[in-house]
């Protein structure tokens, strides 16, 4: 169903143009380009089959031969680059024959199910039997073959079909150089050669499942199990990839209402036509079971759920908080929206809160992540936002990742790092455990790895800079023309001081000054340097104050306002930077603009025709508190499950509790679901308009493919409440959100749906200056005019070791799952990780008897949770690490409430924890079991409900 053109061979850029003809046709084309590129640009089909134009050309197929006036012989055509003047002719008689004699070769190995084939009319070789005009195999079928080869059906995804490979190596390509595994080589020579995945079947290989060789495979034998299911679609949609901050574009693939296939879009400005296994596979959770798509209403959390019609529910919500105001003021209730949710959606919850519900007492996710990226960005830099595109990477000749782990965070960003480093450019990583790219990626090994104690990030950027400041490594006259100046003599005053020394701050950090000092010299002299980074140094108790750190050590080095360099947050969920943008937090209306500023005040009392509090609202803390205090009663929760990824479950929960009518609005009745009073079930990404935002400030369409499921979009329910509650709302479509957002917002004001289909994606700013958007910021000025150095200094955390908890907990994520887990969970990738583990070093283990696959109770201040453990030496001695994507894992139990010093993030990755070997579960999760248990019998039971 791809019909995207395939140029065979990549594109080439030169400022040369060479000028050739082809088949008597004339055509310009860039020095370097070959004869098959060139061709197609022309508009004539050479045919091929081991060449596509995302992988660089191979010449093995030999079906692709031209011919070339006064040259001798007949050249492959992808091989083979354009030359001025020459004459090329690609079909002759001569060239007919041979193509003809390769495919009777190709074709005699081959089975001929052709008509039951699952990619019939949609078969590269097929395509090229018929181009060729081949009608007959000379030599039979009965010579020795291929065709009685074994499937593989390891791989939950896709099949691998050995009796119709072709052997084109397009598959070894694509794993080696679209996604840098490495996991496929051709074994054997001749007639023995074959794909092996190491010997290994896929699934048990290095495979991490990206579906790059499935995607280049000209054959059926690499396939997707949806079409052999399904068979082939017929026809496809652009959207968004509604996991990860890259903001992969893919083309829904559909049947009907089905979709049976998301390709990567080769236009997608984040991704280039690749893809990781969430994106491309993970979205059967769209209809999975589990989903509910009836409202349903109860009195208290100990009923059973009633399933409702949607003006019961809508008026039954609006009827409660209406109440709840009445009785405990306006304050008391508020809504908490989601880095998972549209812009469009976010937007409207942030209106509703402020215009409906009159406060301000709106927070979103991005709270629990990245608010210290939008705090310290703002401060120095005056953005929020990270600094360039993604395919800035390809110009960097030194990256420095702190705290992320891209590989599994990240990953088609991750792959265009790894194509960047196996080209030379130089890596320091700062991270207390081992991430894969440390040195267990194929082709690349990090230069340093500053393996520093969790907690003592700002030891470290101080030890860096200072390194740079004192061994005179600074970019002077940047400083001097982009920098203020007083502030940066105040900075340079303080971060000269001894105690920012690298060897008085290895006492926190455990590295040796040695190493600091190199990597400090590589960052400042290495060429164009460039940060990544990721929650690792978001969240901390010194989150916002790591930030500012890592935009001085950009700023002193002149690393910032080109391509190459910057400061990069890699954004967690889909759409954390539009969440943000779009004023959903307390104090900032959208395009981070201070509640409390008279014009934008007035803007927006204006443009919604009501009065508006001028003061911040709640932050999601600061709701859980007061909530347990008595004074927060409602809470409106769209997307969001703070009862699963918010610190210090039991709080939540307690605060859950306490409260008179929670809304969750939601796909699945998830773990703060559990704990609500009224469930509008949400619709998901395949089933709405909208658009998401990217880390790199991308603004991309998700489009609708299919009808929602619960009846309507997302922000159609936000605007139901809305008017139930007498504030009204009158979209018809989520364009028209876009167009309040873009007359209202500075950043956004070039922004709309045509633009967007007319581009494919903007970059923020779009506005009358930056009119197709900004790929990179800070180009000749800061947005806050001068940059400025912020004074950053280590306060460690109040969160010690001690004789009861010696060891340090820190988290993380892996490839194949998401976040919470809620959609991950119900897709085939649990054949990758079907629960947590509690990875610990063999050191730490020894000493309490603790072996791989042991129960381990961990047990901090603030709970007991038990995990499996896995005995790694990933993890330092002294730190035990693990993931967070089980609700019963109970991470989250155990991680404390302290939090970021500017923005209230918590500092999830520095726990004080004891493990020991135990037998049985801990008491919060027997708890856990029993109560989800019961609440899942109560959705089970309004199943047998009428509905009002
Ligand atoms: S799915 Fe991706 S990682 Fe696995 S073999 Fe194919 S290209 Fe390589
Ligand atoms: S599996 Fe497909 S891509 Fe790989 S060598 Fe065989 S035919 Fe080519
Ligand atoms: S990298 Fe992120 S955005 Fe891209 S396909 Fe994977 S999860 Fe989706
Ligand atoms: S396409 Fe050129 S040799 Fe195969």
């Amino acid at each position: 169903m791809d019909d995207v053109k395939d140029f065979g061979t990549p594109k080439r850029t030169s400022d040369k143009t060479i000028n050739l003809t082809i088949d008597g046709v004339s055509v310009s084309v860039p020095e370097g380009t070959s004869i098959m590129h060139a061709a197609s640009v022309s508009g004539v089909t050479v045919p091929k089959l081991c060449a596509t134009d995302s992988l660089e050309p191979f010449g093995s197929c030999r079906l692709c031969l031209v011919e070339i006036e006064g040259r001798r012989g007949y050249p492959a055509s992808c091989t083979t680059p354009v030359a001025e003047g020459i004459k090329v002719h690609t079909q002759t008689p001569k060239l007919a024959d041979i193509r003809r004699g390769v495919m009777e070769l190709y074709i005699s190995d081959h089975p001929l199910d052709c008509l039951t084939c699952a990619t019939n009319g949609d078969c590269e070789l097929q395509d090229m039997a018929g181009a060729v005009g081949l009608r007959d195999v000379r030599y039979g079928y009965e010579g020795e073959n291929h065709l009685n080869s074994v499937k593989d059906t390891s791989n939950p995804y896709f099949t691998f079909d050995p009796s119709k490979c072709i052997v084109c190596s397009r598959c070894v390509r694509a794993c080696e150089e679209v996604q840098g595994t490495f996991a496929l080589t051709i074994q054997g020579r001749g007639f023995d050669s074959k794909v092996s995945a190491g010997n290994k079947d896929f699934k048990d290989s290095e495979c991490v499942s990206c579906g790059a060789c499935v995607q280049a495979c000209p054959t059926a034998t690499l396939i997707e199990n949806t079409i052999i299911e399904a068979g082939v679609p017929e026809h496809s949609v652009t959207t968004t990839c509604a996991y990860c901050g890259v903001g992969c574009s893919f083309h829904a693939e559909m049947k009907g209402e089905e979709v049976v296939r998301m390709t990567p879009n080769k236009d997608g400005g984040a991704n280039h036509g690749h893809s990781c296994v969430k994106g491309r596979f993970a979205w059967g959770y769209a209809t999975h079971k589990d989903r509910i798509t009836t409202p349903m209403i109860r009195k208290s959390i100990h009923d059973p759920w009633e399933k409702v019609t949607w003006d019961v529910a809508i008026n039954y919500a609006a009827s409660e908080i209406k109440r709840i105001q009445k009785k405990y003021g306006r304050d008391s209730v508020g809504a908490i929206s989601s880095s998972r949710c549209t812009n469009e959606e976010v937007y409207v919850v942030q209106k509703l809160v402020r215009a409906a519900l009159g406060n301000n007492n709106v927070d979103t996710c991005a709270r629990v992540c990245h608010s210290p990226t939008g705090y310290g960005l703002k401060q120095t830099l005056g953005e929020s936002a990270g600094t360039q595109n993604f395919d800035s990477v390809l110009h960097s000749d030194v990256i420095m990742i702190i705290g992320a782990n891209p590989t599994d965070g990240h990953p088609v960003f991750a792959s265009q790092m790894k194509r960047r480093l196996r080209e030379g450019a130089k890596l320091i990583i700062v991270d207390p455990r081992a991430i894969d790219l440390v040195d267990n990626t194929p082709h690349i090994k990090a230069d340093y790895h500053l393996k520093l104690k969790p907690g003592s990030n700002v030891a470290m950027v101080n030890a860096l800079a200072h390194t740079i400041v004192t061994e005179k490594l600074m970019d002077d006259s940047f400083i001097k023309s982009r920098c203020e100046d007083e502030a940066f003599k105040a900075w340079k005053e303080f971060i000269i001081r001894p105690e920012n020394s690298p060897e008085a701050m290895s006492a926190f950090t455990g590295v040796d000054a040695k190493d600091v000092r190199a990597a400090a010299k590589l960052y400042a002299k290495g060429g164009n340097a460039a940060i990544y980074y990721g929650l690792g140094v978001t969240e901390h108790s010194q989150g916002s104050t790591m930030v500012m750190g890592i935009a001085n050590l950009a700023m002193l080095t002149g690393n910032i306002g080109r391509e190459g360099v910057g400061v990069n947050p890699l954004r967690g969920q889909n759409n954390v930077q539009g969440a943000c943008d779009m004023g959903s937090f307390p104090h900032e209306f959208p395009g981070y603009r201070h509640v409390s500023d008279k014009a934008t005040l007035a803007l927006f009392e204006k443009a919604w025709d009501v009065k508006l509090q001028n003061e911040p609202g709640l932050r999601i803390p600061n709701m859980l508190d007061v909530a347990i205090d008595g004074q927060f009663k409602a809470l409106y929760c769209e997307g969001e499950d703070i009862a699963q990824s918010d610190p210090n479950t039991q709080h939540v929960t307690h605060a859950l509790e306490s409260m008179e009518c929670v809304i969750v609005q939601d796909l699945f009745l998830n773990e703060t679901a559990m704990y609500a009073h009224v469930f509008f079930p949400g619709s998901s990404f395949l089933e709405k308009n909208g658009t998401f935002t990217n880390a790199e400030r991308r603004i991309s369409r998700v489009r609708k493919v299919m009808s929602p499921k619960n009846g309507y979009e997302d922000w159609e329910i936000t605007q139901m409440l809305s008017n139930a509650l007498g504030y009204k709302m009158d979209y018809k479509h989520a364009s028209d959100i876009m167009d309040e957002i873009a007359k209202l917002t500075p950043t956004f004001t070039g922004v709309s749906y045509q633009k967007l289909d007319d581009l494919g994606s903007i970059q923020w700013p779009c506005n009358e200056e930056h009119p197709l958007g900004t790929p990179t910021m800070h180009i000749d000025e800061f947005v806050r005019g001068k940059g400025k150095f912020i004074i950053t200094e280590y306060v460690p955390t109040s969160e010690k070791v001690t004789q009861k908890f010696p060891l340090i907990l820190t988290t993380g994520r892996i490839l194949s799952q998401y976040n919470v887990g809620a959609q991950t969970r119900r897709t085939k990738n649990v054949a990758w990780h079907e629960e947590d583990l509690v990875e610990i070093h063999p050191h730490d283990a020894e000493e309490r008897g603790i072996q791989s696959g042991d129960w381990v109770g961990i047990v901090s201040r603030a709970g007991e949770t038990v995990l499996r453990a896995h005995i790694t030496e990933r993890v330092q001695p002294g730190v035990i690490y693990t993931t967070f994507h089980h609700p019963e894992s109970g991470a989250n139990v155990i991680t404390t409430d302290n939090s970021d010093w500017a923005t209230n993030c918590p500092e999830f990755k520095v726990t004080a924890v004891q493990v020991s070997k135990v037998t049985q579960l801990s008491d919060w999760q027997k708890q856990y079991q029993n109560f989800s248990e019961e609440q899942i019998e109560f959705a089970g039971k309004s199943n047998a409900l009428k509905i009002h």
